[in-house]
């Protein structure tokens, strides 16, 4: 085996086994309550009806299947994106030609990301620094591209919110990248202005990028979250500088089958990524992406949307023990955050006694230095069925006992 293969090998090797895999293992052996109707809710698959455009723009689009989809994607998608990002963060312009690409699914994106910006050439291991618990893909994009992945623990006694001050120098000082989430899969927690400004100020003092995952922007409790490129340029940044964002029509209109997302930022930085991706990117093919231009178009499906999700965490919280000083009811995305006593003893005992499919939230984190894993002690569920069965779920969820 050449040096090459030993060291992807190696990086590979690293990677643990991904949350749904270990779910199955954990769940082999156990049946689930026969005489109740199953609730999935493990996966973050949004379950709403199609938005009433997407047969008629796929239908009026078909012939694009005859030609190959560019990965950068069509000037109108990228235009009908760059509209989208001006008028939901107040930005003066955001250039469709060098400031925007089209993502096939924000997953590819976020894992290619850290290969396009880290070096792993450099004398010193970059550091990749990520929420924990975080979404995984951010911890094998750092893994596979060479990263140091630094975890940024997210506990109840910050509100869950990554603590930069907890960092130390010597780690910023060896810092490429920042992964952020906002809202946050899987607290629901929202960064601020405040937030983000400071992130800013590092990145300068610091010289590292940052990636912002804002795929759960449009699903929110109560206020509506900033984005980093709000952030970025109402703090006087020229054109975005060290900063990505992502955002996804799986979330925001419930369209994760069509495989379709956004990157918008630094134009140099998207210049770069968009190198690796004429290597890598796929593309979502031309009728998709016709539908994606509507979607990011209209705002009329996100608002119901918005409100079904609303009144599905209310319903949920109406049922379960929300007098407890424990339960945060999450200020963004669909997934609630629950503490229990074992998170893993809990979910074979929800499946089995009651016929739900939840995740531990252990599955969602990397131990750390200590060997603590901050999602110990968890659960993920995801509300997406709508609001009667958010309540039916929460009524279950009280009844399991371990
Ligand atoms: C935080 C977060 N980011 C990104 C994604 C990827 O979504 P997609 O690839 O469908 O755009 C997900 C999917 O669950 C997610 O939870």
């Amino acid at each position: 085996m050449s040096q090459g293969e030993q060291l992807h090998q190696v990086r590979l090797q690293q990677l643990g086994a991904y949350p749904f895999e270990c779910l199955k293992t954990l769940f082999a052996g156990h049946t689930p309550h026969t005489n109740l109707t199953p609730i999935d809710a493990g996966a973050g698959e949004p379950r709403l009806p199609l938005p009433a455009f997407v047969a008629d723009t796929v239908a009026a689009n078909l012939n694009g299947l005859s030609k190959y989809p560019s990965t950068i994607g069509s000037p109108d998608l990228r235009q009908a994106i760059a509209d989208w990002l001006q008028r939901r963060y107040d930005l003066k312009h955001v250039d469709a030609a060098t400031q925007v690409l089209s993502a096939n699914g924000t997953r590819e994106a976020l894992f290619a990301i850290a290969h396009a910006l880290i070096n792993p050439e450099a004398a010193q291991k970059p550091n990749v620094l990520m929420p924990n618990p975080m979404y995984q893909i951010y911890l094998g994009a750092a893994l596979t591209a060479g990263g140091e992945p630094v975890f940024l623990p997210c506990t109840a006694a910050h509100g869950f919110a990554p603590d930069l001050e907890a960092v130390e120098p010597s780690i910023w000082r060896h810092t490429a990248l920042v992964y952020v989430c906002s809202p946050s899969n899987p607290t629901g927690w929202i960064a601020d202005a405040d937030y983000f400004t400071r992130l800013l100020e590092l990145a300068d003092e610091h010289d590292f990028y940052i990636v912002s995952d804002e795929c759960y922007s449009e699903i929110y409790w109560q206020h509506k979250p900033v984005g980093l490129l709000q952030v970025a340029e109402s703090s006087g940044r020229a054109g975005f500088s060290r900063c990505l964002v992502m955002n996804s029509l799986s979330k925001r209109s419930a369209l994760p089958g069509m495989r379709s997302g956004l990157i918008a930022g630094d134009a140099g930085l998207i210049k770069r990524f968009t190198k690796l991706r004429s290597y890598t990117g796929p593309g979502t093919p031309l009728p998709l992406q016709a539908v994606a231009a509507a979607a990011w178009s209209d705002e009329t499906h996100v608002r119901q949307h918005l409100e079904i999700y609303r009144a599905s965490l209310k319903a949920f919280f109406d049922c379960y023990d929300n007098a407890s000083e424990d339960i945060t009811i999450p200020a963004g995305s669909f997934f609630v955050w629950l503490p229990v006593a074992d998170d893993e003893a809990f979910a074979v005992a929800a499946f089995e006694q009651q016929a739900v499919t939840i995740l531990p939230g252990s599955y969602l984190a990397a131990e750390d230095a200590h060997g603590v894993n901050p999602g110990a002690g968890f659960i993920r569920a995801a509300l997406v069925d709508g609001p009667e069965c958010a309540a039916e779920l929460a009524r279950r969820l009280r009844a399991v006992r371990i």
